[in-house]
């Protein structure tokens, strides 16, 4: 298993452009299923879950060139195989997206059932009842959704939760069915507005998205386009906060500022500066330790459950007590206990963490336990005394694009051995 060693008391400084949103350009290859023809899709990161997307397309039969700027050309025109597997499931539960653009365009779908996930339980009933109102007749056995139908049918669905993906899955879906869709309760991430400027680019109506209501007139065909997808907010976020904790500065180009308000708020809460202009955002700490953060996780746009951890990480070395409340997911303090070895002071309780800030971390070997986790103990390590070894590094392949160069670019010192 690969890990990575990072000698830590480096100040990060200096700038960087920020890579292509995961969250975004997994629902949109997941969208290119709607399409006919061909789709370009320009400024995706370099990640092993875009890896994950792109062979599970090609095992159903779509044709998939990749350049050398890694941008994506893709037509799924002949998909003879409507299947996603669990072994490909059970490694990305983003490979639920293709549910609903199966049906919508081949009229069929088998998908595993993502089944249990470090993070918590996740399951995926609300994306089958949306697909069930829609006139999909699914039935779960064997560890599969099997689902199939005619034609979708357009109709009002209430998400008795706001979820992601389940909004992604039924937004794309709609586009294909007949009549009126409207979503309910939809959720407003920026990530479900990137997707939906890309379906309307293929020809989908739609209205109303990044509100909490989504309107989707279905149209009998769409066809494949050009797509460059949106800037990464958690990886903006993540070296924001490698600054941060080190006392440093850097400036993010290609940023989405608009999307990181919460984030911004709690980094100058923390002590931070932070100045932004059309397309960056650059943050100083000015060598002052950070001040004690309190977050709570919920939907956009309050605070993002995936820079949870990494904002555990920058209250774990801040001047006085914070609380952190996860509202999102039950199991995603998995880090504390790593961060924990580094010397931090922290307790968890049910869904809230209570962190009584130290003034210097040391490096410890640390293992990885999901991705957001081991983006906080890289931060932590930039922090420490000595060195860090963070194993079980692949996580953090999934969602960061060449996270250790970009940070070396930074003045931080990570060897991957
Ligand atoms: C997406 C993001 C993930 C982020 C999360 C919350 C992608 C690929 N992943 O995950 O990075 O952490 O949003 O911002 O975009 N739920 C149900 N039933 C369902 C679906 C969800 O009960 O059918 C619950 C989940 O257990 C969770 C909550 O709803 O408690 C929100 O989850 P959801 O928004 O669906 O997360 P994902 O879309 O999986």
């Amino acid at each position: 298993m690969q890990k990575i060693t990072i000698t830590g008391g480096h100040k990060i400084h200096g700038e960087i452009k920020a890579s292509g949103a995961k969250n975004a350009v997994l629902p949109i290859l997941a969208a290119t299923i709607v399409g006919q023809g061909e789709s370009h899709i320009k400024h995706v990161p370099h990640l092993h879950d875009v890896t994950t997307m792109n062979q599970l397309l090609a095992q159903m039969g779509a044709s998939l060139t990749v350049d050398h700027h890694a941008d994506i050309t893709i037509c799924t025109d002949n998909l003879q195989n409507q299947t996603a597997p669990y072994e490909t499931v059970k490694t990305m539960r983003a490979s639920i997206l293709a549910l609903g653009p199966l049906v919508a365009r081949y009229g069929r779908a088998k998908v595993s059932l993502p089944g249990g996930c470090p993070i918590g339980a996740r399951p995926v009933d609300l994306h089958i009842k949306g697909l069930q109102a829609m006139g999909a007749n699914i039935n779960v056995h064997d560890g599969y959704i099997h689902a199939s139908c005619d034609r979708l049918q357009g109709n009002r669905i209430v998400m008795e939760k706001v979820t992601v993906t389940g909004t992604e899955n039924i937004l794309i879906a709609a586009t294909l069915a007949k009549g009126e869709t409207l979503i309910e309760n939809a959720a407003i991430e920026p990530e479900v507005v990137d997707l939906a400027k890309y379906l309307k680019a293929m020809g989908a109506e739609i209205r109303g998205e990044g509100t909490s209501k989504i309107y989707i007139q279905g149209k009998d065909q769409l066809y494949g386009t050009t797509h460059e997808v949106m800037p990464d907010r958690i990886e903006i976020g993540t070296f924001l906060v490698a600054a941060a904790i080190t006392g440093g500065s850097v400036t993010v180009r290609n940023s989405c500022n608009d999307d990181l308000d919460a984030v911004f708020g709690k980094l100058r809460e923390a002590g931070a500066e932070i100045h932004t202009t059309d397309n960056s955002v650059t943050l100083s700490m000015h060598n002052k330790r950070p001040q004690p953060v309190d977050i709570r996780t919920a939907p956009h746009p309050a605070f993002p459950t995936d820079m949870q951890a990494q904002f555990c990480a920058l209250n774990a070395i801040a001047d006085g007590t914070s609380h952190i409340t996860e509202t999102l997911f039950e199991n995603r303090f998995m880090h504390v206990e790593e961060l924990n070895r580094m010397g931090a002071n922290i307790h968890v309780e049910g869904n809230q963490a209570v962190i009584k800030g130290v003034e210097k971390l040391s490096g410890a070997p640390v293992t990885a336990t999901d991705l957001r986790a081991s983006a906080s103990l890289v931060l932590a390590g930039l922090a420490a005394e000595g060195k860090t070894d963070v194993h079980d590094i692949h996580y953090i392949d999934r969602g960061y694009e060449a996270i250790e160069e970009k940070m070396n670019q930074l003045g931080a010192k990570i060897i991957r051995n």
